[in-house]
């Protein structure tokens, strides 16, 4: 059958859609969610019909692997909204060495400086079958890439699970424009050594081998261009001035660009008036109990997201400030993530250990301290974001931090954020934020106490300072922006 090739073409490991295989042997789709669904939205709208856009990503269980089998090369259009999606049924052997393995054990690690370096990483023989499954799960996205794309057509790759993507396409189709955009921080040089030397180039290179590579904050950009060149000795064009605007390698330059993805407020606004989002309201409500403030907390169980010394910090605040014992209730939601990985199992167990401990040294017959829910709700998040006094994010290290952005459009009476320096929504919202070291457990007990005090009037304000920050650049214009000045290289 002839299939019209795409003038743009999205590629990223987890798609718009999921689906789950039920009892009965039939297929349920659920909408995937996250920033980029929007923002294709917007591109699909523009450049529907033949030529218009497709999105490329992976089957992630075995549920998506039957609806491959059973659509073939494009999924029921019925369950992607409408848009073209092409699924790849990649190995399961492969495709778990090179999710789990090497993007989420390795690659997401040394950008997060997540490891506990006197006894990890080991790049032993394991990790070399782990790495080969990496080039070829990259390299069957390469392949279904260059059959995809039409003469001279705009691929975006996502993130680092297919940052071979860029350079192993520039092989097989030297028409394409190539971008390939970081979600995630990028590790400082000293950090980003600890892969081994090769992989460390294969990475760089593979980026490289794109038109333009896009990050979320300066910061990020400028860690990546100072890799390039430890690494590689690749040259940085606009350092003088003080900001590095482009890599060049080998003869090629790599335009570097900053996209500080921002919240949909229409989206999150009506959402959040639904009746699921007012019912969740009323039982957090009565949870929580009258007259008391909330300190709310929302995130996927990452180990990246502090979220253990986030509930130290909540215990240091009610040892050290007993007038908030009875007056304040830390509501933390901690979704699951990851779960195949042993070492985020333990961390959800420690979330889940600390949080009991709070509440039996703290708790009384009327007053529980710590509400955990570990069990994903949106609408649930969405009740607790219009209602939070205080909204604690304190990652380690991220690369922008959706929900920070996402609580000031919601919150109904003004909410202090008490946000890590080290997420790149900082960047953004440090002005009115009260910014904290993730790692000073004391300190961010300071700045919850100084926010649960912040008058209300101040509160209100700068919650609309954020809110306008936050929403500066909607999901569908980053998208937008980002083809745009990829169809200008
Ligand atoms: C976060 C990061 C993204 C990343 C995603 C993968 O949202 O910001 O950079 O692509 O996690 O998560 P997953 O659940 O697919 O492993």
């Amino acid at each position: 059958m002839h299939m019209p090739r795409a003038q743009v073409v999205v590629a990223s490991n987890r798609g718009p859609v999921s689906y789950a295989l039920r009892a009965d042997g039939s297929l349920a789709a659920g909408r995937g969610g996250g920033g980029l669904v929007s923002g294709l939205s917007a591109i699909g709208q523009q450049g529907g019909g033949e030529g218009g856009a497709v999105w490329v990503c992976a089957a992630l269980g075995e549920g998506d692997r039957e609806a491959v089998r059973r659509a073939g090369r494009r999924l029921d259009p019925g369950d992607t909204g409408g848009h073209p999606v092409r699924m790849l049924d990649i190995p399961p052997g492969t495709f778990a060495a090179a999710y789990n393995g090497v993007a989420n054990s390795v690659l997401w690690f040394v950008h997060h400086l997540l490891y506990q370096t006197p006894l990890e990483p080991v790049f032993d023989l394991e990790f070399r079958s782990q790495w080969a499954a990496y080039e070829t799960y990259n390299a069957t996205f390469a392949d279904a890439l260059a059959e995809e794309a039409a003469e001279g057509a705009c691929v975006l790759v996502q993130d680092y699970h297919l940052a071979l993507v860029p350079g192993m396409l520039r092989e097989r189709r030297p028409d394409l424009r190539i971008g390939h955009f970081s979600h995630t921080p990028w590790a400082p040089p000293d950090y980003y050594r600890l892969l081994p030397d090769d992989v460390a180039e294969q990475v760089l290179r593979g980026i490289l081998g794109g038109d333009r590579a896009g990050f979320l904050t300066h910061r990020w950009a400028e860690a990546f261009a100072a890799c390039c060149a430890a690494v590689l000795g690749a040259e940085v064009l606009g350092a003088e001035e003080g900001r590095a605007t482009a890599v060049r390698f080998e003869g090629r330059t790599t335009r570097l660009g900053v996209h500080g993805l921002g919240a949909d407020a229409d989206f999150l606004r009506e959402r959040a008036h639904r009746p699921d989002v007012e019912e969740r309201m009323a039982a957090l409500r009565a949870q929580i109990g009258p007259g008391r403030k909330t300190i709310v907390r929302v995130d996927r169980t990452e180990l990246s997201k502090n979220i253990v010394r986030g509930l130290r910090a909540y215990r240091r605040l009610l040892e050290e400030r007993p007038q908030w014992r009875g007056r304040v209730v830390h509501i933390a939601f901690a979704y699951p993530s990851r779960q195949d990985l042993a070492v985020y199992r333990d961390y959800t167990a420690e979330v889940e250990r600390i949080a009991r401990e709070i509440n039996s040294a703290f708790g009384r017959e009327d007053w529980q301290p710590v509400a955990l829910h570990v069990k994903d709700d949106f609408a649930r998040s969405l009740a607790a974001y219009r209602l939070a006094d205080v909204a604690l994010v304190n990652p380690i290290r991220d690369g922008m931090n959706l929900v920070a952005k996402e609580v000031p459009v919601v919150s109904e009476h003004g909410c202090a954020l008490v946000l890590s320096r080290e997420a790149g929504a900082a960047a953004e919202l440090g002005d009115e934020a009260l910014l904290v070291n993730p790692y000073d457990v004391e300190s961010t007990a300071q700045a919850l106490h100084e926010a649960l005090l912040m008058d209300t009037a101040e509160r209100a304000e700068r919650t609309k300072r954020l809110a306008a920050a936050a929403t500066a650049l909607p999901p569908a214009r980053w998208f937008l922006d980002q083809l745009r000045a990829l169809e200008r290289c």
